[in-house]
């Protein structure tokens, strides 16, 4: 079930702009003091997680989180710099870009290590799904990205189907070779 009742609200994409800094200590980090990749997936859902509440103004839940580069590798003592903006807003879902900078301790020096796009879905308290707010890109920046999410939903679409119908496939298979 959704409602429509914050379909008229559109918003900007700097409303929903967020950021977190994390230091990276022992426990985040692998055998040889690399920061690990599910910890930064955690930091990536959590920042996304932010501008899509920012964005909704409801609760939120991860749909997908279906592109993610990891570009280099983060040390134990480096500062994580995580910034977060809704791409494109759907019915009653959106995607959310998360780009991520090491910033070095002593140099102040920022490296890009990380890139990510998430699909939020906004839910009441209940679990029901509730309308998205528009979103107004207003940059060329904005704009590009607003494009572009729609041509990863579109292949995100593509790509269900194409697990869907191979599933079945594979169930029928399984079927026939019981009641032969
Ligand atoms: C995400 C979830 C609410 C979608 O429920 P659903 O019944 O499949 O919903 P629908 O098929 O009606 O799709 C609802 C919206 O979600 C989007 N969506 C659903 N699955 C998706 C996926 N795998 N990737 C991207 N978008 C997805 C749909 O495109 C649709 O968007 P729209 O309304 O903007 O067009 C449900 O699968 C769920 O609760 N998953 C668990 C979420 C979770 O626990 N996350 C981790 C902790 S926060």
């Amino acid at each position: 079930m959704s409602s429509t009742k914050t379909r008229s609200v559109v918003r900007t994409v700097a409303s929903t702009q967020s950021e977190m800094t994390e230091i990276i200590l022992p426990n985040d980090a692998n055998t040889l003091g690399n920061l690990l990749g599910g910890r930064l997936m955690h930091f990536i859902d959590l920042t996304g997680a932010m501008a899509a509440y920012r964005h909704t103004r409801t609760h939120v839940v991860t749909a997908a989180m279906d592109h993610i580069d990891f570009i280099q590798p983060v040390h134990v003592g480096d500062l994580l710099i995580l910034k977060s903006s809704v791409n494109r807003a759907f019915n009653t879902s959106g995607e959310v870009g998360v780009k991520v900078w090491v910033e070095h301790p002593q140099t102040g020096s920022m490296l890009h290590v990380a890139s990510a796009y998430l699909v939020f879905v906004a839910i009441d308290k209940d679990g029901n799904r509730q309308k998205v707010p528009g979103l107004q890109p207003e940059t060329a920046n904005e704009i590009r990205r607003f494009g572009d999410a729609l041509r990863r939903r579109e292949h995100r679409e593509a790509e269900a189907a194409r697990r869907k119908k191979a599933k079945a496939a594979t169930a029928a298979q399984a079927n026939n070779s019981v009641t032969i």
